[in-house]
């Protein structure tokens, strides 16, 4: 059967870590406020040289490397961001421009911290009807710079950063590698609880990140539970078949909760939120890199991808690898 298989993946970071005791400095917050209630102990924040699409081509170059894939081999890239270089155009044909890979399909996604996952549905619906044959599939943010750096409720929270994957279309065998099973949800009711308060149509500024955080909290942990549970029934799975779980990673909390809800012991959590903090749609494909990279996630591995944010929009998608 046909399936969009994973055959690499690179993340990268901005050069410049903001400890939780250099925010201390700039609002009323404290290292320990910010661990307790978050796992956030630092963020990478990126300097006036460093952009969405900077970000992204580098974690692409990474991942086009690992999956000994030449740009020039890629007719898709689907770019999840909330914080494009500009309005338009799409930050994904700034990409696809630096790679050498141009007249192939590029666009960018917006469903903030499930990005990523939109983003990937889209590409492997893409690749599974025939409309392309390789795909990169980026998150990538630089949330530092829509953070009201006076408000210490949320921007303590962000960091900056880009992940990538390469999927394939491949033709494989049943119990064979690829994306096995996909939900994506939204639902605008919420849209008051997460947004930024500007926009080009509104108000023509950029606007600020705001969030009340303890209800985005509750919807957050009963969503994707939900999500989880309808991906493994899709699959024919269980959660005790996962080997991995890489979720969005806002929160170590709201990690805590959805593995327990699951059952899942927290060994079998990725987590990267205590060093970069919620990179937004960024943030599972570098949790994801992370794990690869450092031996932990390998081939053959069942792995979760789940997300949840602003609209509200969640998802998650499982995978064998
Ligand atoms: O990525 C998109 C999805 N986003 C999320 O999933 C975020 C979900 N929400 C959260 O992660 C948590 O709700 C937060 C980390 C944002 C907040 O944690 P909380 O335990 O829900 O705290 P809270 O908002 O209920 O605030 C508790 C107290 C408040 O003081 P009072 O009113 O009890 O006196 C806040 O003013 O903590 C205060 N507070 C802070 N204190 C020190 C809020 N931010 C800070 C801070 N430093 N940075």
């Amino acid at each position: 059967m046909m399936r969009s298989v994973i055959t690499g993946s690179g993340s990268a970071l901005p050069r410049t870590v903001l400890t939780n005791a250099e925010l201390a400095e700039r609002v009323d917050t404290s290292d320990k406020w910010i661990v307790e209630r978050t796992g956030i102990h630092q963020r990478y924040i990126a300097q006036d040289d460093e952009t969405t699409s900077s970000l992204a081509i580098d974690a692409a170059r990474k991942a086009l490397d690992a999956a000994g894939v030449d740009a020039s081999e890629v007719d898709l890239i689907v770019l999840a961001t909330a914080t494009p270089d500009q309005t338009f155009p799409a930050t994904a044909t700034t990409v696809q421009h630096a790679l050498g890979c141009n007249g192939g399909i590029a666009f960018d996604v917006a469903a903030v911290c499930s990005g990523f996952l939109y983003a990937l549905a889209t590409a492997d619906s893409m690749l599974r009807t025939g409309m392309a044959r390789r795909a990169l599939v980026i998150g990538a943010e630089t949330f530092s710079r829509i953070l009201d750096w006076e408000d210490r409720t949320t921007c303590v929270l962000f960091g900056d950063g880009a992940g990538a994957l390469v999927l394939e279309v491949q033709d494989v065998a049943g119990d064979g590698p690829g994306i096995l099973s996909t939900r994506l949800h939204a639902d605008g009711a919420h849209t008051d609880l997460l947004y930024v308060d500007g926009g080009p149509s509104t108000t023509q500024t950029v606007g600020h990140l705001r969030m009340k955080g303890r209800e985005v909290f509750r919807h957050a942990v009963v969503n994707l539970a939900e999500v989880l549970g309808e991906v493994l029934d899709d699959a024919g799975f269980t959660a005790c078949d996962i080997d991995w779980v890489v979720p969005h990673q806002a929160n170590a909390r709201i990690l805590d909760a959805t593995a327990r809800k699951l059952g899942l012991p927290a060994e079998k959590v990725i987590i990267t939120v205590d060093r970069h903090a919620n990179t937004s749609a960024a943030s599972v494909p570098l949790a994801f890199d992370t794990g690869v990279r450092d031996g932990r996630i390998k081939k053959g591995d069942l792995v979760m991808f789940e997300a949840m944010g602003g609209g509200f929009t969640w998802g998650a998608s499982l995978v064998r690898l």
